[in-house]
């Protein structure tokens, strides 16, 4: 990793939210709806690398019409979490995982890597600077969501890199992603719509890639289903992933099956840690290619006992549906889920030890 010397300037919101305002933020989060008093803005510009690195108010950028990601989407972005632990210190959970993928994403939208240092810097700057916004240990699965996101932001409607680019961060205090607790989400298989194919840019975390999943999402829902599993774009025919978390099957004899990440999938943090983890709580993993046919095959015999999806939002809910057109199964759901959710959530707040070394203090 390159080292930078970049600087962080820091002017404080003169307005900030009251601690009752806070309180009330706390008492119902939602997920990604409120947000903290300040963010970072790190500018780049071509020839010059990255400067202008600073925490500032939270609250609205201003943009050219013209600027490149409104019309061709040069955007990626990432997704964490800092969780609050019973002593009160604050911790995130594998940032530097984040900060690789981070850069693996701009070298395939053609954006500027931005060292982990000043990835890491950003985040302890605006956690530091807004820790009473970090859900208290007794919220049960509230923490502060981090979203770091950089953009094209010259003014050009040429196609071409951006020669200008900002990165920014903000935080949002956020509860449960689904809403109701866990409970079984109901997935949906689309014949219409695939997410990725070899070449493109499925692995990385790209906003194109959410906005070509909208509606097919929107066809889950008018189908009854709560999110939509993607199949592969060459013979629709092998499971890839969820439009915003991975997929893990449990078969009878306590295996994990996941698909292996191979260019259309993206490799998630969440996914990568369970790899881990499973073998610490006696199951066996297998990243290999499953298809759909083995899916249905399975939970109709039995040999398949769960399914659940992963993801820093969604940590890990179970499958509990599968719907098609002209077709639906129900999936039966357990206890290994639910055991790795536990095993995952107690090191994140710090319920267990972090014999891995995935836990940042901030
Ligand atoms: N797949 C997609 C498409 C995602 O958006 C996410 C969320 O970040 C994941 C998988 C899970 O990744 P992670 O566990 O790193 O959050
Ligand atoms: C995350 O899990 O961090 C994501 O970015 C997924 C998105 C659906 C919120």
């Amino acid at each position: 990793n390159d080292t930078t010397d970049l600087k962080f300037s820091t002017t404080l919101n003169p307005t900030p939210a009251t601690p009752e305002r806070r309180a009330q933020i706390h008492a119902q989060p939602g997920f990604g709806k409120f947000f903290t008093d300040h963010m970072v803005s790190i500018d780049w510009t071509h020839g010059e690398g990255w400067h202008d690195a600073g925490l500032i108010p939270y609250g609205p950028i201003q943009m050219d019409p013209a600027a490149a990601v409104l019309h061709y989407a040069q955007e990626i972005f990432e997704g964490l979490k800092a969780y609050r632990h019973a002593d009160g210190s604050v911790w995130s959970f594998r940032p530097e995982a984040n900060a690789a993928r981070l850069a693996r994403s701009a070298r395939r939208l053609a954006l500027p890597e931005l060292p982990e240092e000043d990835f890491l810097a950003s985040i302890d700057l605006l956690v530091k600077t807004d820790q009473a916004w970090v859900p208290d240990h007794a919220s049960g699965e509230s923490s502060l969501y981090l979203r770091p996101f950089m953009y094209a932001s010259e003014s050009f409607l040429g196609v071409r890199p951006s020669k200008t680019v900002r990165y920014l961060l903000i935080a949002s205090p956020v509860g449960p992603y689904f809403s109701g607790g866990v409970k079984p989400v109901s997935i949906w298989l689309s014949s219409t719509y695939t997410r990725a194919a070899l070449g493109g840019t499925g692995a990385a975390k790209c906003g194109g890639n959410y906005a070509a999943g909208l509606a097919a999402q929107l066809e889950a829902e008018a189908h009854g289903c709560e999110q939509v599993c993607f199949l592969d774009a060459a013979e629709h025919r092998w499971v890839e992933e969820l439009g915003g978390m991975n997929i893990y099957f449990v078969t009878k004899d306590g295996t994990l099956v996941t698909p292996t990440v191979s260019g259309t999938i993206l490799e998630g943090i969440t996914r990568s840690s369970i790899l881990t983890l499973a073998g610490e709580l006696g199951l066996k993993v297998e990243e290999r290619p499953i298809s759909i046919d083995e899916w249905r095959a399975g939970v109709a015999s039995g040999e398949i006992t769960e399914v659940f999806a992963c993801g820093t939002a969604a940590v890990i809910t179970p499958l509990g549906a599968l719907a098609w057109e002209g077709g639906e199964l129900e999936i039966p759901t357990g206890e290994v889920a639910m055991k790795i959710r536990q095993s995952l959530l107690d090191i994140q707040y710090g319920r267990a030890e972090d014999t891995h070394g995935w836990m940042r203090q901030l």
